[in-house]
């Protein structure tokens, strides 16, 4: 059922790749729903779809890929039918991206201020030279820069700088949500939970919403809202933080959660491999099934739809069975 506070729905939405031994479906019939002023944390290891289902979102993606079917809904218009001028138009206004290793493109020929006026005038034409300086300047301050880079180039600024100069652009033009992709992974640890603390401020201040894409179940356990798990191109789950970390329904869920390092419990580490399939011969049934350790005859056999199994928290898996009151039990195997 869709939520009152929704603000973009993703329904179904299925992205391959086309290689020469076949599609790569690295986004395979993904649904979840963004809601107002919220940061939605996308995990899941490398190579589990994260940018690709985004990108999906966003429309970046390019050949060898292509969007297979799926809705985007945001407004109630499916913007997978807009067409190009139309999306030119919703990217940055509406819907911004901070792509991965975004710090890492910057133009290092233009300085960061030169950058975030360009966004600017491409989407709302000429603007005065002093008021477009303090409107840039006011997102400095509200991204924790200080003034005095105004005239500086990319070479010049730290990593957290230059993030939040990618944030500071990403808000230039008031969006109501923000794909921040892996914005704090290649930081220093400190300098990760600056930058996070810096767009959960964005979010309380501006109301916008994010989908916070990271390795990282520490710090997504600090600042989102919820969490989605991603693995080999399908969501397994989402929830909302605290009853993820409470009580996972999945099984990888569990294990991502389990592997979150503490110094009281040093924990052993339960799994480590990466997937363990071929993505151009993915396993039928579930797609988790090579690796988790309650595997039944019937993971072989059909994929598990999405189920509410308890209130907002969404697994696809069949260890979870429907009861005659139509609420949800985890069998025990
Ligand atoms: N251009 C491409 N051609 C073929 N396969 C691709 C292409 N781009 C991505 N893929 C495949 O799609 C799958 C998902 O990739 P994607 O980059 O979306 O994962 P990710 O979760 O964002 O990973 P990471 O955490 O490393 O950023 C992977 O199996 C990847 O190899
Ligand atoms: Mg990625």
């Amino acid at each position: 059922m869709r939520n009152p506070d929704t603000i973009l729905e993703v329904d179904d939405l299925r992205v391959y790749y086309a290689t020469p031994q076949g599609d790569v479906k690295a986004c395979d019939g993904v649904s979840f729903d963004v809601r107002a002023g919220e940061i939605l944390g996308l995990v899941g290891e490398s190579g589990s779809g994260k940018s690709t289902a985004t990108g999906g979102v966003l429309r970046t993606i390019s050949s060898p890929g292509r969007i297979v079917s799926g809705r985007v809904v945001l407004d109630s218009d499916d913007i997978l039918e807009y067409n190009d001028e139309q999306m030119r138009r919703l990217r940055w206004s509406k819907l911004a991206l901070i792509p991965q290793g975004a710090m890492n493109s910057l133009n290092p020929t233009m300085t960061i201020s030169a950058q975030i006026a360009d966004v600017i005038e491409t989407h709302e034409g000429r603007q005065d030279e002093d008021a477009l300086r303090e409107r840039i300047l006011e997102l400095f301050r509200r991204v924790g820069l200080p003034g005095r880079i105004y005239s500086m180039y990319p070479h010049e600024l730290s990593g957290g700088m230059k993030q939040r100069a990618c944030i500071a652009m990403s808000i230039a033009l008031d969006p109501i949500l923000i794909v921040a992709d892996e914005a704090t992974s290649a930081l220093d640890v400190v300098v990760q939970r600056v930058v996070a603390q810096t767009m959960l401020k964005i979010k309380r201040e501006l109301n916008v919403s994010f989908i916070m894409i990271g390795h990282d179940m520490g710090l997504m356990a600090q600042v989102v809202d919820r969490l989605a798990v991603m693995y080999s191109g399908q969501l397994l789950e989402i929830a909302g933080v605290e009853d993820m970390f409470e009580s996972p329904a999945h099984p990888y869920s569990e294990i991502l959660i389990d592997s979150v390092p503490t110094l009281t419990e040093r924990k052993s580490m339960r799994i480590n491999e990466g997937i363990t399939h071929d993505p151009r011969n993915p396993p039928s049934g579930c797609i988790f099934r090579l690796r988790c350790p309650f595997a039944m005859a019937a993971c072989a056999e059909t994929r598990p739809p999405m189920v509410e199994v308890r209130p907002d928290q969404l697994v696809a898996c069949h260890l979870w069975k429907k009861t005659e009151d139509g609420s949800y039990v985890r069998q025990s195997v």
